[in-house]
């Protein structure tokens, strides 16, 4: 018997008479997941009882009665004691109807002036600057792991890559800050996405505002936002700072993910350039012999969830008219698994970066090879006066003679040098030692040690 005296179960039940169908309860309720908003809503609703009080919308003794309910309700959540039912669809009915069931009637006040619309928004821009905070803090403890591996290496010449062919010598301390650089960005990429997800919701009611007398600005002011909304429908319908997040995300996790790559490469046999540390890598439950850097692997391999939450983040948005819609809901699990999934990487790899072990003898093998010079005899060359289109035509011809008698650039005997070119009669002193090609490259950004030390003061100025 419908508005007969009996229970309502769900705070909208009113109009309905028959009960939800359990697969669509199932299918529509996002507790299972959004239950780790729970110290958010608690709270906001906090901030938003204060605020009915100090407006007068509600007595003074209500509100105490009702931020003691919520109060008992905070320590339940915190020690693992509060009764969830899926039942209540989400964690802000859950809540509300836990209040009501310890301070009474009262308890139904606390939604006045609010709907879960605006109360929703306002939990994820909390859990979002929350998370944001904490994973600024892991990037900067990355950056000083890099910063200090850097440091540690600056005398190790390593062979630069392109198209993974041996290019040119550099410093390893130089490879290793080409990352700190990537992950200063992403830190500012992540700062803008702080400061637009710094937006207060509250006060936008379903979608279109209230007509009690509320105080946003209150309620921004205790929450410690910066601005609010400006407009309702915007403030209850919008994702986009979620969206920035996870683009943020996606652009951090695809550098990870290179330097990782990296990681996987140099720990191979064949390269051999590091060694991972027992503690970050897992054998073969076959291959007795194997040492796999899985950690590394598998934040190369999650990447693509990552990017993943943000095309799916995107796809639910494109056609949503205003304001809200339940598809709206879709925005928590992508972006709770990349918090998760970041907050579980980023202190991983700064661990395995700060002990790993650089295997200098074989980087020093490596290096040995002066083909990774041969540009710089092409500007031997240019200085000499010839064009570096020549030049660069002369050296190749002397790689092609050199590999064909076995023989290094700087085994030719200065007969065979000459025939390239008369101006290579001249002592070329250590113009084909990797560490004098380095050094020769002191152009700021460069990866001559003086460059390369100048980089580490300005990359420490920075932290
Ligand atoms: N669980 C919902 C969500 O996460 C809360 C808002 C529900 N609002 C509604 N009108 N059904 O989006």
């Amino acid at each position: 018997m419908p508005g007969g005296g009996e229970e309502l179960k769900k705070p909208w039940q009113g109009r309905f008479i028959k009960d939800t169908a359990p697969e669509v309860l199932k299918f529509t309720a996002s507790l299972p997941y959004d239950c780790r908003l729970a110290l958010f809503d608690i709270e906001g609703s906090r901030a938003h009882v204060e605020m009915l009080s100090q407006t007068g919308i509600i007595n003074a003794d209500e509100a105490e009665v009702i931020l003691k309910g919520l109060e008992d309700i905070r320590e339940e959540i915190v020690s693992e004691k509060f009764p969830y039912d899926l039942e209540f669809e989400d964690i802000h009915m859950n809540i509300e109807k836990r209040l009501t069931e310890k301070i009474g009637s009262v308890g139904g006040k606390i939604h006045t002036a609010r709907s879960r619309n605006d109360q929703v928004a306002l939990d994820m821009h909390l859990y979002v600057l929350e998370e944001a905070k904490a994973i600024d803090v892991n990037l900067l403890q990355l950056q000083k792991v890099l910063l200090k591996c850097a440091e540690q290496n600056l005398d190790v010449v390593i062979p630069g890559y392109t198209h993974l062919q041996r290019a040119q010598p550099v410093l390893l301390a130089h490879h290793i800050l080409a990352y700190f650089w990537m992950l200063k960005r992403d830190r500012e990429r992540l700062q803008g996405a702080i400061e637009r997800a710094d937006l207060m919701p509250l006060g936008a009611g379903a979608l279109a505002g209230t007509g009690f007398p509320i105080d946003r600005e209150r309620v921004a002011e205790k929450l410690g936002f910066k601005k609010l909304y400006e407009n309702s429908l915007d403030a209850v319908s919008d994702r986009d700072y979620i969206i920035e997040f996870l683009s943020f995300s996606s652009i951090l996790i695809m550098h990870l993910s290179r330097l990782c790559e990296e990681i996987i490469l140099w720990s191979s046999f064949e390269f051999g350039f590091i060694e991972l540390d027992d503690a970050h890598t897992t054998g073969s439950s076959m291959m007795p012999q194997k040492k796999n850097p899985d950690v590394a692997e598998l934040i190369r391999g999650k990447s693509g969830r990552v990017y993943g939450s943000l095309l799916s983040m995107l796809t639910v948005m494109k056609g949503l008219p205003l304001a809200y819609n339940k598809d709206l809901q879709e925005d928590k699990e992508g972006l709770f698994d990349t918090i998760d999934t970041l907050k579980a990487a980023l202190p991983l790899l700064a661990d395995m970066l700060g002990v790993m072990n650089i295997n200098r003898s074989r980087l020093k093998e490596a290096v040995d090879d002066d083909y990774l010079c041969a540009t710089d005899l092409a500007d031997f060359l240019v200085r000499q006066g010839v064009t570096f289109r020549e030049a660069h035509h002369i050296v190749g011809k002397m790689i092609g003679y050199c590999r064909q008698n076995s023989k290094r650039l700087r085994e030719l005997e200065v007969q065979e040098r000459k025939q390239f070119h008369s101006a290579l009669a001249e002592d070329i002193g250590d113009l084909l030692d990797p560490v004098h090609v380095v050094a020769a490259r002191r152009c700021r950004g460069g990866t001559a040690p003086e460059s390369v030390q100048q980089q580490l003061e300005l990359a420490y100025k920075l932290l």
